[in-house]
């Protein structure tokens, strides 16, 4: 008999094994997200930098460890200071991107580009920059606040790749400069204050379409206007380790990490 089903039985019989009840009610919940996956026709994910703790890469608002915890972004990282204080804006940010760029997918990214293959999930809508998804081998992203792939001069528009602009800043100059025109290159990502990028509305208008299931993963959901996307879907599945206030409105939450909890899924998946 397997474990968790001992458990419950143990549950029925008003028993609980000490530290039991999680991993009934986590199995449990893992079932019932497998349930509505398995009962959409249109699931689509919507991740958040939570997704890629477990690569490495710190989140903006866990209590102690998140970015905005250390730094306030409203004064390092905006299209304003970008433009009136550049080297401000690359001196606090440029560490961050550099270390977006070695990292790797981890659990997560793969059993959500493995799920995309098994034709569960027909897309995912990532607020990350870090680019871990396409990584993985997921296939249709919208990378709604941009990538770290290119960046671009304010001056003329010519496109570079990142990498350009890494170079530049670690051979001390601040800001990158464009090679043609000598305007200042800027990475494509959406900061504070920019309009939303061409991707958000291409997902926006998916989900308008018809979004049976969405399933957060990884993200506070408190920024607008992606924070407003799950409102598009039909039923709601949060994947993540702090309360959101989309919690109330969820069929499913599970308090877990994102890689446990994506493999975990993806196995009963592949099982049913
Ligand atoms: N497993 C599950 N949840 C996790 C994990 C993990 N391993 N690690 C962190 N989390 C949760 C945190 O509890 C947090 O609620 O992920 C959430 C991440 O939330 P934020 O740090 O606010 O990140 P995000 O929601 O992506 O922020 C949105 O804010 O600053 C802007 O542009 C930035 O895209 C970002 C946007």
């Amino acid at each position: 008999m397997q474990f968790w089903r001992c458990g419950r039985i143990l549950k029925l019989m008003g028993r609980n094994i000490p530290g039991e009840g999680e991993k009934v009610h986590y199995r449990e919940k893992l079932e019932s997200t497998a349930a509505l996956i398995k009962n959409s026709a249109h699931t689509y994910i919507l991740t958040g930098a939570g997704i890629s703790t477990e690569s490495g890469l710190p989140d903006f608002r866990s209590p102690g460890t998140g970015v905005w915890e250390k730094t306030d972004p409203m004064k390092t990282s905006t299209q304003q200071v970008l433009y009136e204080n550049p080297r401000l804006f690359y001196e606090a940010g440029f560490a961050r991107f550099a270390g977006m760029i070695d990292a790797e997918p981890n659990d997560g990214h793969y059993a959500l580009a493995e799920m995309e293959r098994l034709g569960l999930v027909r897309g995912i809508i990532t607020q990350n920059i870090d680019g871990l998804h396409i990584k993985a081998g997921s296939k249709k992203v919208w990378e709604v606040h941009g990538h770290l792939r290119s960046c671009h001069c304010l001056g003329c528009s010519q496109p570079y790749h990142f990498q350009a602009l890494v170079e530049q800043l670690q051979n001390g100059q601040n800001p990158p400069l464009c090679m043609d025109c000598g305007g200042m290159l800027r990475p494509d990502v959406v900061l504070f204050g920019d309009p939303m990028a061409e991707s958000f509305f291409d997902a926006q208008s998916v989900l308008q379409r018809g979004c049976d299931l969405m399933m957060v993963v990884g993200s506070s959901l408190m920024v607008y206007p992606v924070a407003s996307l799950p409102r598009l879907a039909r039923k709601l599945a949060i994947v993540n380790l702090q309360p959101t206030s989309y919690d109330s409105r969820a069929e499913v939450v599970i308090r877990e990490k994102c890689g446990k909890v994506l493999q975990d899924l993806l196995e009963i998946l592949k099982q049913q």
